[in-house]
């Protein structure tokens, strides 16, 4: 029978992926001054192990105080350069494919670490290794109350962020990944520009969508000009940050849907599409599926437009039925769902399933699970190449 497309090579530009999953960048709070450590290499290589044919690294700071907790990864200074190779250097020899997502937290930067901490965010002051002091913003527009209130950029120190960006691009180049993320996503530093929650500047990166927007298209433009040709470039971003309630003007689906459009033409090869993060009163509406849905109707508005940019889709895929469904055409799938919730996956009576993306992003099954992709192939009745050195423990069959 047919392979589900889910298991089918994806290309892009120069790159081929050997199948659909990628790896989610995840932060790990164990790097060293920013520089990647063991944990990082056991870490993120037993995704490679194990059939995820594109491992992000976590988030990676483009400046010391744009890590998010003192122990993120960075890529301001060259020593950062030989970790982080000699993680890609183990994910190409198992065959498979690694990128970086490259980050600037913004507002939201130096907050502790999960296990320092009592609530998420929580503050690291300087006693801690934080840097509470020295937080950049588009606006001086603290978190929430009680957060401190972060400096407003000059125009100056925008170009020098956007030489930040492109300084650690050449870095990930020479430390051989695959491809680049750009991190639009969450509420840090690029997602508070494009909100006009957080983005109250009467100059050339305020006001309209394309002036909030102009940071990331100078940081696009910046990366894509350091970075080989047949290279792609992939940006996540929050498809909403859930303020529609609020009817104030905000981050919204119609928002991205331009937005999507006008990086498309930049070189942008595939969206990932995620959400929320940017505003402490966020109302997510929940659902199994509710950032796929995004996804889809992003994919859909540029397939409209007819651009070529590819979609990723990300939150809550962690079962078989549903990665296989978010990217496959023209079949009925039936339901899936994520641990104690249940979905029915959307069937068009007259054309089948509608594939909402290009690439399944997994982030929490994977910490759960790092041999999802063997597991939904076996469930699947796909046939993957173990490594060598496992050959003689083949999965049982379902
Ligand atoms: C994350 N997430 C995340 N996202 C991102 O863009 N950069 C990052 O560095 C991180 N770090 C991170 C750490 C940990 C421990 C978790 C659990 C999550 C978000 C992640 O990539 C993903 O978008 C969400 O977790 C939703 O996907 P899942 O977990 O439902 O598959």
């Amino acid at each position: 029978s047919d392979v589900p497309t889910v298991f089918t090579p994806l290309k892009i530009r120069g790159l081929t992926l050997q199948n659909r999953f990628a790896v989610s960048p995840m932060c790990m709070y164990s790097a060293d001054d920013g520089h990647l450590t063991d944990f990082h290499l056991v870490h993120l290589g037993q995704f490679a192990l194990r059939g995820a044919a594109l491992t992000i690294v976590e988030a990676t700071a483009v400046t010391p105080n744009g890590r998010i907790t003192p122990e993120d990864s960075g890529l301001w200074q060259d020593s950062q350069i030989a970790p982080l190779k000699r993680i890609v250097d183990f994910i190409h020899s198992q065959g498979q494919k690694v990128g970086i997502q490259l980050a600037h937290a913004g507002r939201k930067a130096s907050t502790l670490g999960p296990w320092h901490s009592r609530s998420i965010g929580e503050i690291a002051t300087a006693e801690h290794g934080g840097w509470t002091d020295n937080l950049w913003a588009p606006s001086a527009i603290p978190w929430a109350e009680g957060f401190p209130t972060p400096k407003e950029l000059t125009v100056a120190e925008i170009e020098g962020l956007v030489q930040s960006f492109q300084d650690a691009a050449k870095r990930s180049v020479e430390a051989g990944v695959d491809t680049i993320e750009i991190h639009g996503a969450h509420g840090y530093l690029i997602s508070e520009f494009l909100s006009p929650l957080t983005n109250t500047r009467t100059d050339a990166y305020g006001g309209p969508l394309q002036g909030r927007a102009k940071f990331l298209i100078d940081i696009i433009k910046a990366t894509r000009a350091v970075i080989p040709e047949d290279m792609p470039l992939l940006l996540r971003i929050s498809a909403t940050e859930w303020m529609e309630y609020t009817n104030q003007p905000s981050w919204d689906l119609e928002a991205s849907k331009q937005l999507a459009s006008t990086v498309a033409d930049l070189g942008v090869d595939l969206l990932d599409v995620s959400s929320g993060g940017n505003n402490n009163n966020q109302k997510i509406q929940i659902s199994p599926s509710y950032q796929i849905d995004l996804a889809g109707q992003i994919r859909e508005h540029l397939a409209s437009q007819g651009k070529k940019m590819l979609i990723g889709a990300v939150g809550m895929i962690s079962n078989a039925e549903m990665a296989k469904s978010v990217v496959q055409d023209g079949k009925l799938v039936g339901t899936g769902g994520g641990g104690a919730i249940e979905t029915t996956v959307e069937v068009d009576s007259e054309h089948g399933t509608k594939a909402k993306a290009d690439l399944v992003l997994v982030a929490r099954q994977f910490l759960r699970e790092p041999e999802f992709v063997l597991k939904v192939a076996n469930e699947l009745g796909v046939k993957v190449r173990l490594p060598a050195q496992y050959l003689r423990a083949p999965y049982p069959k379902v």
